[in-house]
């Protein structure tokens, strides 16, 4: 019988790039998407960017652009960035939609309905300068617990204390340096406790999460009463207001989930497809794939959502573990934060399907990008094994054809098509590892047939030519077979093999019989080797800070001048003396959109002169908070053209290196712009 499914992965956050962390999600629906309609199942992929939030809006303000620019453009990188890995949605639409408000309002409308929703006010703090309340993460100050400086409101990266904002001490707003007022507003909330047994029964039941996961929601949530999930927030906020609540609008993660009913309602329009019958019907299968991280949101919140408005639930639920890069967090200084882009600029998009795919299980355990094994694994199972198999011998049968009655192989042909229900299944559970092993055991035993039956040297003798044919025949067949079954993963060399053979591949079942008779093509090349010096250029090119930078991405920023010298053993007091620091007021201070670590700054040395310099400092200081503070700067630095501009000087900043935050030195009050350090 077969199934129509709906599949999503997660929204991905429209205010950045695609990485190869997303990719692991992106990747892992696409290989499970890709075999439901190999099986010949009916299978839509929907995805969108999830737009609204505070971090888009202030990334907005402080560009001096719209919102709707910054979204535009990250659509189209997005959108870029997927069809280059394959990835091939039905739909990828925006939680900024009009189709997405509408289902927005439809299931507030339900919630309201069935009594769920509760106002309360709550108690936040806000930039009376800038006019907005603050998220947590845009209130700096000391920290509670170990009076650490330059901490965020949720928690000490020195201490690892957790905390809420209004308890930092000396707090800041990072938006406009004002000190922030508590201020009191009303929110929005969805009372789920009263959904607890359903929430309980429909997590527990077995069949819509993985066991551990299960045990997870039961163990830190279902155990005690849900609390009160706060879906509201006061303007301004960019989003979408709630109806008949004039300033008040849907949380981001309100109107995030609710876009994958968004898209799928706009790919209905477009397509002319009937939307209740993807949305509202049993005869359909919902499938979400989702990061560790966002588990809550997508088994909690979501099913009482769904609920709530008689949406279907989700058949499943899939959650994947965090991707670590030789061994750990992803580092932009260790250049292992990699860009979709930054891997595509250097290496196959094949590999990386490849080998997500063989470390891909059906926990939702983390798994490891070590490059090492992946250019082994690569070369070793792609190149040496599977596409081996048809370089070794096409070339013989070129311009002929594959016999015309199956040869006698041994029974592997046979073998091959008995696996077709263990790898269906470990796809479909989403062992994607354990399916690439049972491939690879295939690949291996064909290869062993083509190594005994040596057709280089059958090819010597020209009264040999019809063995020469069978053996030749028989290679090609297991190929197209092992094919088959890595179309999912591999679609482009499914494509090379339909040419090779020139007969497509419709579905699984291909891989019960031989082709017999078809003729053969010419061998175009298929895959290289994995080039390691590639390898290293990547990571080279992802690298931020020290060391070469390369990548368009990276080199946004003509920041060469901060790069530290060696420095010298000793210094004399002459050499001292030549270094004019003096003290400065930070006049004005802009971001500049295009530059990653830039700001550009008007300094005051006193006087009516002015003079601009660009300091690497960008990650660290919102312009607005600069200005009007003294720092220090080099005066009779050399001046020093840059891509943004000249830059006349430059402002002495402490750092202990990427991770540790940069401090601009500032003399004690009291001094005054054109001061001299002596
Ligand atoms: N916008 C939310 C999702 C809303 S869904 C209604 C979000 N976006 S995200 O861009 O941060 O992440 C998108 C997906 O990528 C999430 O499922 C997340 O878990 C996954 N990953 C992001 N970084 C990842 C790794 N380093 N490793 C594996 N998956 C990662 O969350
Ligand atoms: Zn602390």
């Amino acid at each position: 019988m077969t199934r129509r499914l709906l599949v999503t992965s997660a929204l991905p956050y429209a205010n950045g790039p695609i990485h190869l962390g997303h990719l692991v999600e992106y990747i892992q629906t696409d290989i499970w998407a890709r075999f439901q309609r190999l099986r010949g199942n009916r299978c839509i992929y929907i995805c969108a960017d999830d737009t609204h939030g505070t971090a888009i809006m202030i990334r907005a303000r402080l560009e001096r652009t719209s919102e709707l620019d910054i979204i535009a453009q990250m659509a189209a990188a997005h959108g870029r960035d997927f069809a280059d890995f394959g990835i091939a949605f039905d739909h990828y639409g925006s939680t900024h939609s009009e189709h997405n408000r509408a289902v927005c309002n439809e299931i507030w409308a339900a919630l309201k309905a069935e009594g769920a929703v509760e106002r309360r006010n709550v108690e936040q703090l806000y930039d009376p300068q800038a006019q907005t309340f603050l998220a947590d993460r845009f209130v700096i100050g000391e920290c509670p617990k170990c009076g650490s400086p330059n901490q965020y409101g949720d928690s000490c990266d020195k201490c690892g204390a957790t905390y809420s904002p209004t308890d930092l001490k000396n707090p800041k707003s990072t938006l406009s340096g004002a000190v922030p007022e508590l201020r009191s507003a009303e929110h929005l909330f969805i009372n789920v406790e009263k959904q607890h047994d359903f929430l309980d029964a429909w997590t527990q039941s077995g069949e819509h999460l993985e066991p551990s996961i299960a045990n997870y929601l039961k163990g830190y949530f279902l155990g005690q009463p849900l609390r009160d999930w706060d879906i509201s927030r006061p303007a301004p906020y960019f989003g979408f207001e709630i109806p008949d609540e004039p300033g008040q609008f849907f949380y981001v993660w309100f109107d995030a989930p609710i876009g994958y009913i968004g898209s799928t309602r706009e790919w209905c329009q477009i397509t002319g497809e009937d939307f209740d019958s993807w949305w509202r019907s049993s005869e359909t299968e919902v499938h979400h794939f989702i990061g560790k991280d966002i588990t809550y949101f997508h088994t909690l919140f979501w099913p009482a959502m769904l609920r709530a408005a008689k949406f279907s639930l989700p058949s499943k639920v899939h959650i994947h573990g965090f991707l670590t890069v030789e061994g750990e967090k992803m580092s932009k200084s260790k250049g292992t934060f990699v860009m979709a882009r930054t891997y595509l600029d250097h290496l196959d998009p094949a590999y990386l399907r490849y080998y997500y795919a063989s470390k891909l299980g059906s926990r939702p355990e983390d798994l490891d990008l070590n490059l090492d094994e992946f250019e082994k694994k690569v070369n070793s199972d792609l190149v040496g094994k599977v596409v081996n198999l048809a370089s070794r011998t096409a070339r013989f049968l070129q311009g002929s054809s594959l016999s015309e009655v199956y040869p006698n192989d041994g029974g592997l042909f046979a073998e091959g098509a008995n696996r077709k229900d263990e790898i269906g299944a470990a796809y479909e559970n989403c062992d994607l590892a354990r399916a690439m092993r049972l491939v690879m055991a295939l690949a291996d035993r064909a290869n062993e047939y083509v190594d005994r039956l040596a057709p280089w040297t059958i090819k010597k003798d020209p009264t040999r030519a019809s063995e020469l044919q069978d053996v030749c025949s028989v290679a090609l067949n297991l190929f197209r077979q092992i094919v088959v079954y890595l179309t999912p993963v591999l679609p482009r060399l499914a494509k090379q093999c339909e040419a090779l053979l020139s007969v497509p591949i419709c579905g699984l079942n291909e891989v019960d019989a031989p082709l017999l008779g078809v003729k053969v093509g010419a061998f175009e090349h298929m895959l290289t080797r994995v080039d390691p010096k590639k390898v290293v250029a990547m990571i080279e090119a992802s690298r931020e800070g020290e060391g070469a930078v390369t990548s368009p991405e990276a080199n946004q920023d003509d920041d060469s001048a901060l790069k530290a010298e060696p420095i010298a053993a000793t210094c004399s007091i002459d050499d001292f003396t030549k270094i004019d620091m003096r003290v400065a007021r930070i006049v004005n201070a802009e971001a500049i959109p295009e530059a990653k670590k830039l700001l550009k700054l008007t300094l005051s040395l006193g006087g009516e002169s002015r003079r601009t310099v660009f300091a690497g400092i960008k990650s660290a200081y919102e312009p607005a908070a600069l200005i009007g503070r003294l720092v220090v700067v080099v005066a009779n630095l050399a001046p020093r053209q840059m891509k943004f501009g000249l830059s006349e000087g430059m402002i002495v900043c402490a750092s202990g290196g990427d991770t540790d935050g940069i401090f601009a030195v500032a003399p004690d009050t009291g001094a005054t712009p054109g001061m001299r350090l002596r």
